[in-house]
């Protein structure tokens, strides 16, 4: 199981995602950022709900022996219930479905929860925070996305940043606690700009596995977000 947010309220938590890791060398590289990270990010596409394909349940199930970080696996698949129970099997500690591509949201992320994981729900930028109001009261995290999802590397959508803001105003007002997570684009250049604006979980591919020293990436990814 994932930490909370009242567990981690204060804190930044760093997610590094493994799109851009060598998928032939994943352990190793899964061990670079072992000591810094909070959580390992897992982006699992199907090629329908995003044009691309990466990796499912049996690979999931591999990296959890090989590591002690909280799983956050990511679905951007199609009709995600079809595979919640398989993912939780292989040993996701948080499981997230995009809202576009549940016909039933909130039977899903019931599900989710009722094997004991975490339930995340994430948001393209083009779906407005509407979308989910609904379930709220009932979610361990809303993920949303700050790039089209599919590829890694991509730019960070400016006009995300206020959407953090609105999500964190509504969570506060409503004395929600669940995280808000940002996926896209994520680097040094915004991290602060990003966790003051609400986010505490942020994830990051290329600025973590592009840099030749992953650790010392998530670090100042840490140091940066939460300076004060
Ligand atoms: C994109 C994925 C992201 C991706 C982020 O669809 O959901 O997790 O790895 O990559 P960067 O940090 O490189 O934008
Ligand atoms: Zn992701």
């Amino acid at each position: 199981m994932i930490a909370t947010y009242t567990e981690t309220q204060g804190r930044v938590l760093i997610s590094p995602s493994i799109l851009s890791a060598d998928f032939a060398r994943l352990a190793d590289d899964i061990r670079k950022v072992e000591t810094e990270a909070d959580w390992l990010h897992i982006d699992v596409m199907d090629g329908m709900f995003v044009p691309n394909i990466t990796i499912g349940p049996p690979v999931v199930a591999s990296i959890r022996k090989h590591t002690a970080l909280p799983l956050d696996v990511h679905l951007m698949i199609a009709d995600p219930d079809r595979y919640v129970e398989a993912f939780v099997a292989a040993g996701a500690d948080l499981v997230t479905v995009h809202a576009e591509a549940c016909t039933h949201l909130d039977r899903v992320l019931q599900h989710i929860r009722s094997l004991g994981a975490g339930a995340g729900v994430s948001l393209n930028p083009a779906t407005p925070l509407t979308a989910i109001e609904e379930v709220l009261d009932r979610v361990d995290l809303v993920l949303l996305m700050t790039v089209n999802p599919g590829f890694g590397g991509q730019k960070f959508i400016p006009s995300m940043m206020d959407k953090i803001r609105r999500l964190r105003a509504q969570a506060e007002h409503a004395g929600y606690a669940f995280h808000i997570q940002v996926d896209g684009g994520i680097g040094p250049a915004n991290a602060r700009e990003i966790y003051v604006a609400g986010a505490d979980v942020l994830v990051a591919g290329n600025s973590i596995y592009g840099d030749a020293d992953p650790a010392e990436a998530c670090r100042r990814l840490r140091g940066l977000a939460c300076e004060s």
